[in-house]
């Protein structure tokens, strides 16, 4: 899909809020949001020409329970290293426009003295942040989880792109279950999506807008279906009451699956019910699509992405913001050692090369609404 140009009077924005912009002062009206040229070209360079996200922003703590397991030290060092070996994959950047960095990458300075951003930029990589600061109980919905972080979120997005950020990560995380998920659970949690949307494009950052819907659970196909339908019409609605603009963000949701204890549903079937999930319930003006894989492995993660292409055209191109279905054989290989760094990273390539090929399996066909 090509992207619409975006008309003139909806050039961007400072704050809306501020004195200095008197036509939009106050709260601005529900709706749709203006996104300025800047950041409608990030997002849009961020999803198309088949080129997906990579995420590694995997918290210190995630990260060295995956190091562990390989028995790999994990120190700062070892962290930001195995990051810049994946990044310095050779030709990374023709499948790959950007990388979701935790902010200890992003602010690491490098052996070679080069900060972070600047050393992706080198590569024709983007540079993204995640800024939530995890879940916390959501009080009152116990076993239930909201996503935090939102205190001095607008100034920190404007001085994470002053230092060489150009998109910014949400992860809300919803889980299936008896009861689950609460209505209050989900309206808690796109109210956080949409004022972090919001406070990021305010500060210059497109945002990565992430509602997942867990897999864990002996679910069927057809009820997180209806889940992933309710999440995600209620976090557009959010994000249109705080006025976020849909063609200066990208949507990161899970696809539509049975829970890992559910029974067990064919590719062909999960593509289906992803399509008819995400084309009820995301407006056709949101820049792209960019699926986490949400731990199904490399190769279902890849076949899931190219059959949802291939089964027709889509108002949005649908790609790929994978962690572990990219990074999972290519940290197995790596285990630490400076010997097989380029084994690992040819390892990432092949893969991000077949994820980019799922993201174009349904190109070259005209949008049929
Ligand atoms: P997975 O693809 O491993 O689900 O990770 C994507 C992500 O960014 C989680 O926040």
């Amino acid at each position: 899909m090509t992207l619409q140009a975006v008309p003139e009077d909806r050039a961007l924005p400072s704050d809306p809020s501020t004195p200095e912009n008197p036509a939009v002062t106050g709260v601005p009206a529900r709706g749709s949001g203006r996104a300025g040229d800047a950041l409608v070209a990030t997002a849009s360079r961020l999803v198309s020409g088949g080129r997906g996200v990579l995420a590694a922003d995997e918290s210190p703590k995630t990260l060295t329970e995956r190091f562990d397991a390989l028995g790999i030290v994990s120190t700062a060092e070892t962290r930001t290293r195995y990051r810049e070996l994946l990044c310095s994959t050779p030709d990374l950047a023709e499948s790959v426009s950007g990388v979701i960095l935790h902010r200890e990458t992003f602010l690491a300075v490098l052996p070679s003295g080069r900060a972070f951003p600047a050393f992706l930029e080198d590569l024709g990589l983007l540079a993204g942040v995640k800024v939530d600061t995890g879940t916390a109980p959501l009080p009152g919905h116990t076993p239930e989880l909201v996503t935090e972080g939102l205190d001095g979120l607008a100034a920190e997005a404007a001085e994470l792109r002053a230092r060489g950020a150009s998109f910014a990560k949400w992860r809300a995380v919803i889980a299936i279950g008896e009861g689950l998920p609460s209505r209050a659970c989900l309206v808690a949690n796109a109210t956080a999506l949409a004022r972090y949307a919001l406070a990021c494009q305010v500060g210059g950052l497109v945002p990565i807008v992430e509602p997942e819907v867990l897999m864990d659970g002996g679910h069927d196909l057809e009820r997180c279906a209806a889940v992933t339908e309710e999440v995600l019409t209620t976090v557009f609605a959010a994000l249109r009451d705080l006025g976020v603009a849909l063609e200066g963000m990208i949507l990161k949701p899970s696809m539509v699956l049975p829970g890992k204890a559910g029974p067990a549903a064919s590719v062909a079937a999960v593509a289906a019910a992803t399509r008819t999930c995400y084309l009820r319930s995301v407006p056709a003006a949101v820049t792209g699509v960019a699926l986490l894989s949400g731990g199904q492995g490399e190769e279902r993660a890849t076949t899931h992405l190219a059959e949802i292409n291939r089964q027709g055209p889509l108002p949005w191109p649908v790609t790929f913001s994978f962690g572990r279905a990219l990074q999972d054989s290519a940290l197995a290989t790596w285990r630490g050692s400076e010997d097989r760094v380029a084994e690992a990273q040819a390892v990432l390539h092949a893969r991000a090369t077949a994820c980019a090929a799922a993201a174009r399996a349904g190109m070259g066909q005209p949008v049929a609404l």
